[in-house]
């Protein structure tokens, strides 16, 4: 309301300058100035800990429906329809019932979510882009920002996850072959799929991702640490989270772990476990159930630029953007979670805002059981701890779309078994298709988008894989690796590091954290609930987070024909 009557005001000292501006280009000047104090504070403290705003912490956020992202404000054209990796209705024996796939057919945005708050989207900023030269640019991602971070944040006597795995800005180098950290940590690396267009390094960044188990699972009955325990653990929760009856491992010793894993009736040496549905160790007899983690699980996130080695591979940079960070500190059964979508239901039918309880230095807490916590760069580049707005960003992905498991994505998208144990590496990784579809997920992706990317504008995927009247050339994507699909040129890789380091520089993630220079053509800046068109019919789709990862499934030469309805795939 209040956000109305100020654009009201303004409208009529500006009328001049409206004949020639873009519509909405008002209201985004508008913002800007409204937020620049915000901006100029942040820009000029160097602290870990950010200043806190005047006033009411909550009041004084810009963008109460900062959970909304980007995304969702694409225009379809009632045909182009990104929407369907987040937003979908329930599997059949999933904890997530959030059931919100009918948001790819009808607006129903708050009143506050019609606007699109994300107005570093719609600014021109290649000037300052240009103005930054490639030696620079490659220098700065280069740079170690991650060690400091954990004794700036002890000295400062921060309260929560302060980062505990050494040498994590080296990437791969910091963890073994089956992706334990070097370190004694226990953190442990996988290799993933990276979730369609928002993680492709060709629209903006890289990332890696590891998981921790609590104590009792990586300790055997005798309560002595044991990694053929962990390991075990690690894959059986692969299983239960991916709703398989059994799954490969890397090999292991069952005398070690005093189980009986692939029920051959002897203890032996095993690369598949056919019994999961017990935890194993001194976790044995811990709750489990399919789709759920144990309370403690723990995730560590990095997103990163797009960093070159030696030969010129593009890769993680050494600087990260942000450090993001998970843990789940209450284990509750499908029940209690299925009660909890509904209570958000109601408040939302209420007209409430979003809101989450805040867990001080653990961050916030997403209602069902995880804390969420980021830390992005300051001005100069050094990680500091992301505000409350800039947190709550995180919290719709991880809380309240359909698609996720357990509020999570990535783990449900590792590589099956022994191959996916290890630091990400989208070299040799196939563009597997979705369980339940036939082609592979990115040239699914591309055929129902339209784009390779969600707004259709990432010029380089259009060259590559679409013929001038915009449709995807199959034949183009065939034979190729997850790498080489969706890693951009040098000179775009380039473009998208210097973009993001004026956001940096402005310190502006309130308003985006987009890695882009010029506005992208398909983004609405209004929508309106009632007036702007939606998807068509045949244009909705179900969708699996998880991989058919066999590889006879890879193989499949991409046809020529759309699946557009699948039936729910549960092992
Ligand atoms: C990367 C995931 C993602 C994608 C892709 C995505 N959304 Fe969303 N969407 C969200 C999240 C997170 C929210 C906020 C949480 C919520 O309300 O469900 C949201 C909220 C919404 C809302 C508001 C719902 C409410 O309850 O207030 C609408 C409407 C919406 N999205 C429509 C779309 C449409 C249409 C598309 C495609 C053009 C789309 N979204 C693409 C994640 C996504
Ligand atoms: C637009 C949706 C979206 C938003 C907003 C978002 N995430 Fe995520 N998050 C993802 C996706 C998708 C992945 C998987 C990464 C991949 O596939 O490359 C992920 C991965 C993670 C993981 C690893 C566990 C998992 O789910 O795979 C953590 C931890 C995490 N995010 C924390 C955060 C934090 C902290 C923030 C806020 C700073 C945040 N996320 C904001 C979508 C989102």
């Amino acid at each position: 309301m209040e956000k109305r009557s100020k654009m009201a005001l303004c409208v009529i000292c500006a009328i001049p300058a409206l004949v020639f501006a873009e519509p909405g280009q008002e209201r985004q000047q508008v913002i800007l100035e409204a937020q620049q104090p915000v901006m100029t504070r942040l820009r000029d403290a160097d602290s870990v800990r950010p200043p806190s705003p005047e006033g009411h912490p909550v009041a004084a956020m810009y963008n109460r429906e900062a959970i909304i992202p980007p995304q969702c404000y694409t225009r379809t054209e009632g045909q182009n329809n990104p929407c369907y990796v987040c937003h979908q209705d329930s599997l059949p024996g999933r904890e997530n019932v959030m059931n919100d796939r009918d948001l790819q057919e009808a607006y129903s945005f708050s009143d506050l979510g019609q606007t699109n708050h994300w107005v570093n989207l719609f600014r021109d900023r290649s000037k300052e882009v240009e103005a930054i030269s490639d030696r620079e640019i490659l220098d700065w991602v280069d740079d170690d920002n991650y060690s400091d971070l954990a004794p700036r944040l002890k000295n400062a006597g921060f309260k929560g996850w302060i980062p505990d795995l050494a040498d994590l800005q080296a990437g791969a180098a910091a963890f073994d072959e089956q992706g334990f950290a070097r370190d004694g940590s226990q953190w442990v690396s996988f290799n993933y799929k990276p979730f369609p267009s928002t993680f492709w390094p060709t629209n903006g960044s890289t990332d890696d991702v590891m998981i921790r188990l609590p104590l009792d699972y990586r300790t055997d009955a005798a309560g002595k640490p044991s990694r053929a325990v962990y390991q075990a653990n690690l894959a059986i929760l692969e299983a239960r989270i991916k709703g398989f009856d059994a799954i490969g491992t890397v090999p292991l010793d069952e005398s070690e772990v005093g189980v009986d894993l692939d029920g051959d009736g002897r203890l032996g040496t095993i690369d598949e476990i056919a019994r999961v549905d017990s935890y194993v160790g001194a976790a044995a007899g811990h709750f489990i159930d399919t789709h759920l983690y144990p309370r403690g699980t723990e995730f560590l996130h990095t997103v990163r630029y797009l960093g070159f080695d030696d030969s010129g591979k593009i890769g993680v940079s050494r600087r990260i953007k942000e450090v993001r960070y998970m843990k789940k500190w209450q284990a509750y059964n499908k029940g209690t979670l299925a009660r909890y979508y509904e209570e958000e239901g109601f408040e939302k039918e209420a007209g409430f805002l979003p809101g989450y309880t805040r867990l001080g230095d653990w961050g916030l807490d997403n209602g069902s059981g995880w804390s969420i916590q980021g830390f992005i760069e300051n001005r100069s580049g050094q990680l500091r701890v992301a505000t409350l707005e800039e947190n709550t960003f995180c919290m719709g992905c991880h809380s309240s779309i359909g698609s996720t498991i357990d509020k999570t994505f990535s783990f449900a998208r590792k590589i099956d078994g022994a191959a996916g144990w290890g630091y990400i590496d989208l070299q040799g990784m196939a563009d597997s298709p979705t369980l339940g579809e036939s082609e592979g997920e990115y040239l699914t992706y591309f055929r129902r988008t339209g784009g390779g990317d969600e707004f259709r504008s990432n010029t380089e995927m259009l060259q590559r894989f679409f013929n001038d009247s915009g449709e995807v050339e199959p034949e183009r994507l065939a034979g190729l690796d997850v790498y080489q699909i969706v890693v951009p040129s040098r000179e775009r890789a380039l473009q998208l590091n210097k973009a993001y380091r004026v956001i940096v520089d402005e310190q502006s993630y309130l308003l985006g954290r987009d890695a882009t220079w010029h506005p992208p053509r398909n983004v609405y800046d209004e929508v309106s609930n009632t007036d702007s068109p939606t998807l068509e019919e045949g244009r909705v789709f179900d969708w699996d987070i998880r991989l058919d990862w066999r590889p006879e499934a890879a193989r499949i030469v991409p046809g020529s024909k759309t699946v557009t309805s699948v039936s729910p795939n549960a092992h």
